[in-house]
C-alpha cells in the first residue's frame, strides 16, 4: 500500500478515549508491531479543548470542529467514543468517507447497527465493535470467530455491572436496595440517573446486540423482554440464598425450534452454577454451542482500561486489514430476519414468595391452584408466624409461564393468601 503509518481520528477523549490514549502511550511498540505498521492519532474531538485530562495529550491534537476529522482523506480510521446515538451522522459521514469506524457505542449499535453495518459494507469498509459489550471481556470476536463452527443454543450473561453490584453487594452485605445503589453511585458504579439499568434497557440492548450475533439473526431491540431489578427485596436474596440460588439480573437468549427466546430478567441462579460466582461489577456470558459445550467469558464489564482494551484491540486488527489489503467481508449482512417467542409461551421454574392466612387449608388449597394448572412444586418453605399470617416461598418445576399465570391468577383470588409479594424466575443448572 506504500504507506508507513495509519491515521487515526478520535471522536472523544472522556472514560474510554482516555484508556484508549493511555493504552497506545503505554503498549504503543508492541501495538504497532502486531498491526504490521505505526499508528498515529492525527485528531481528537472533544466539547472542552481547556479541560483538564486524565492523559497527556498533545494540545494540537485537540479539536472541536469534528470536519478536521470526517473531511481529512489522511486519516482512515474513526473511533467513536462519544457516545448516545446523535454520533449517527457522524459514523455515515465517516462511512461514506471511506473511513472504518470502531466504537463502544452500544446504543448506537443495538438500535442502528444493521443499516450502518449495510452502509459500511456499500462503502467497502466495516465496523468493529468489541468494546460496545462487555467492557474488556472479548465477546463479539469471540462469537463471531473463535465459536463459529458451533450452531449456538443459548447464551446467558451478567452484562450490567450497575445491577451486578448492587446485587452482590445486597447478597454479600444483606444491604437493602436503595443502600447498595447509593454505594454503587458513590464508587462510581452507577450513574447519577441509573435507570437504563436498573430497568435493564442496558442489558436489553447488549443482549440485543450479542444475540444477533450468536443466532444469525437480524432483531429489533425491542422485541427483548426487560424486567428491572428495582423492586427486588433483600428478604428474597436471603430466601433465595436459603434455597441454594443467588439473584442476578440475567440476559438469556435462546434458540428454540419456534423461534428466538430474548430475555432480561432478574432470576434465580442455582450456587453451583458458574454466573453465581460472577460477582460485584463484573460482567460475564454463559455461551451453550453444540460442539463447544459449555464455555463462559468473564472479567470487567467497564473502565476505562478495560473497555480501551478491546477498542484498542479492534484497532489493531483495522489496521492489519489496512496494511495487507485483506478483503473486508461484513458477516453481519447475511443476518436474517426470525421469529421471536413471546414470554408467555416460553417454560420457566418459578420463585414465589406470598403473605398467607396461617389457618387450615392454606397449603392444599395452593397446591389445587398448581396441579389444576398442571404445574409441579420443587420446594416449599413455611417461615414463623406472627399476628396469624404466614410467609410462604415455593419454588416450582419449569412450567410455560401461560400455565404458571393462570395458577397464580387462581391464588390471588383465594382466601387464604393476603398478598404475592414476588415472583422470580429460575435458571436450571
Ligand atoms: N465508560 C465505560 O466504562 C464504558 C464501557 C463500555 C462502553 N462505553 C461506551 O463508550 C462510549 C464513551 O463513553 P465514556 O464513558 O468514555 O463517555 P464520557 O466519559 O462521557 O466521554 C465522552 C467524550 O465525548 C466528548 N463529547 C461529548 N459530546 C460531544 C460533542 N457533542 N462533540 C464533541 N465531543 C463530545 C466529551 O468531550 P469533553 O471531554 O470535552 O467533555 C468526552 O471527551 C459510550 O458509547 C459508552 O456507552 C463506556
Amino acid at each position: 500500500m506504500g504507506k508507513d503509518s495509519v491515521q487515526v481520528g478520535l471522536l472523544g477523549l472522556g472514560t474510554v478515549g482516555t484508556g484508549v490514549m493511555q493504552i497506545l502511550q503505554m503498549n504503543g511498540k508492541q501495538i504497532s508491531s502486531r498491526a504490521g505498521i505505526d499508528i498515529v492519532v492525527k485528531k481528537i474531538l472533544v466539547r472542552d479543548k481547556q479541560k483538564f485530562r486524565a492523559v497527556k495529550v498533545d494540545p494540537s491534537l485537540l479539536t472541536t470542529e469534528a470536519a478536521e476529522i470526517l473531511e481529512d482523506p489522511e486519516i482512515d480510521v474513526v473511533i467513536e467514543l462519544i457516545g448516545g446515538l446523535d454520533v449517527r451522522w457522524y459514523v455515515e459521514e465517516a462511512l461514506k468517507r471511506g473511513k472504518f469506524i470502531i466504537t463502544a457505542n452500544k446504543d448506537l449499535m443495538a438500535t442502528a447497527g444493521a443499516a450502518l453495518l449495510r452502509l459500511a459494507r456499500d462503502n467497502g469498509r466495516n465496523i468493529y465493535y468489541e468494546a460496545s459489550v462487555g467492557g474488556g471481556i472479548p465477546l463479539i470476536r469471540p462469537l463471531k470467530h473463535s465459536l463459529g463452527a458451533n450452531k449456538i443454543v443459548r447464551i446467558v450473561g451478567i452484562i450490567n455491572g450497575t445491577t451486578n453490584y448492587i446485587l452482590t453487594r445486597m447478597d454479600l452485605a444483606h444491604l437493602e436496595f436503595a443502600e447498595a445503589l447509593r454505594e454503587a453511585q458513590a464508587k462510581g458504579f452507577a450513574e447519577q440517573d441509573p435507570s437504563n439499568d436498573l430497568e435493564g434497557r442496558d442489558a436489553a440492548y447488549k443482549l440485543c446486540i450479542l444475540a444477533n450475533l450468536a443466532f444469525n439473526s437480524n432483531l429489533h431491540c425491542d422485541s427483548v423482554y426487560v424486567e428491572g431489578i428495582s423492586n427486588l427485596q433483600q428478604r428474597d436474596i436471603i430466601y433465595a440464598r436459603e434455597l441454594g440460588f443467588t439473584i442476578k439480573l440475567l440476559a438469556i437468549g435462546e434458540e428454540l425450534p419456534e423461534g428466538l427466546a430474548l430475555r432480561v430478567h432478574p432470576a434465580l441462579v442455582p450456587l453451583t452454577h458458574p454466573l453465581a460466582g460472577v460477582l460485584f461489577e463484573n460482567n460475564a456470558l454463559y455461551v451453550e454451542g453444540n460442539a463447544i459445550g459449555e464455555v463462559m467469558f468473564y472479567g470487567p464489564g467497564a473502565g476505562a482500561m478495560p473497555t480501551g482494551s478491546s477498542v484498542v484491540a479492534d484497532l489493531i486488527e483495522v489496521v492489519r486489514n489496512i496494511n495487507h489489503q485483506v478483503e473486508n467481508g461484513i458477516m453481519e449482512i447475511s443476518f436474517q430476519d426470525k421469529n421471536v417467542v413471546p414470554p408467555y409461551e416460553l417454560a420457566s421454574a418459578f420463585y414465589l414468595r406470598m403473605q398467607a392466612k396461617d389457618q387450615p387449608g392454606v397449603f392444599a388449597g395452593l397446591a389445587n391452584a398448581f396441579s389444576e394448572e398442571m404445574v409441579s412444586l420443587d420446594m416449599i418453605i413455611q417461615k414463623r408466624s406472627s399476628e396469624g399470617k404466614a410467609e410462604i416461598v415455593l419454588v416450582t418445576h419449569a412450567a410455560k409461564e401461560k400455565k404458571f399465570n393462570a395458577a397464580l391468577a387462581k391464588i390471588h383470588k383465594f382466601a387464604g393468601i393476603m398478598a404475592i409479594n414476588s415472583v422470580y424466575r429460575v435458571i436450571p443448572k
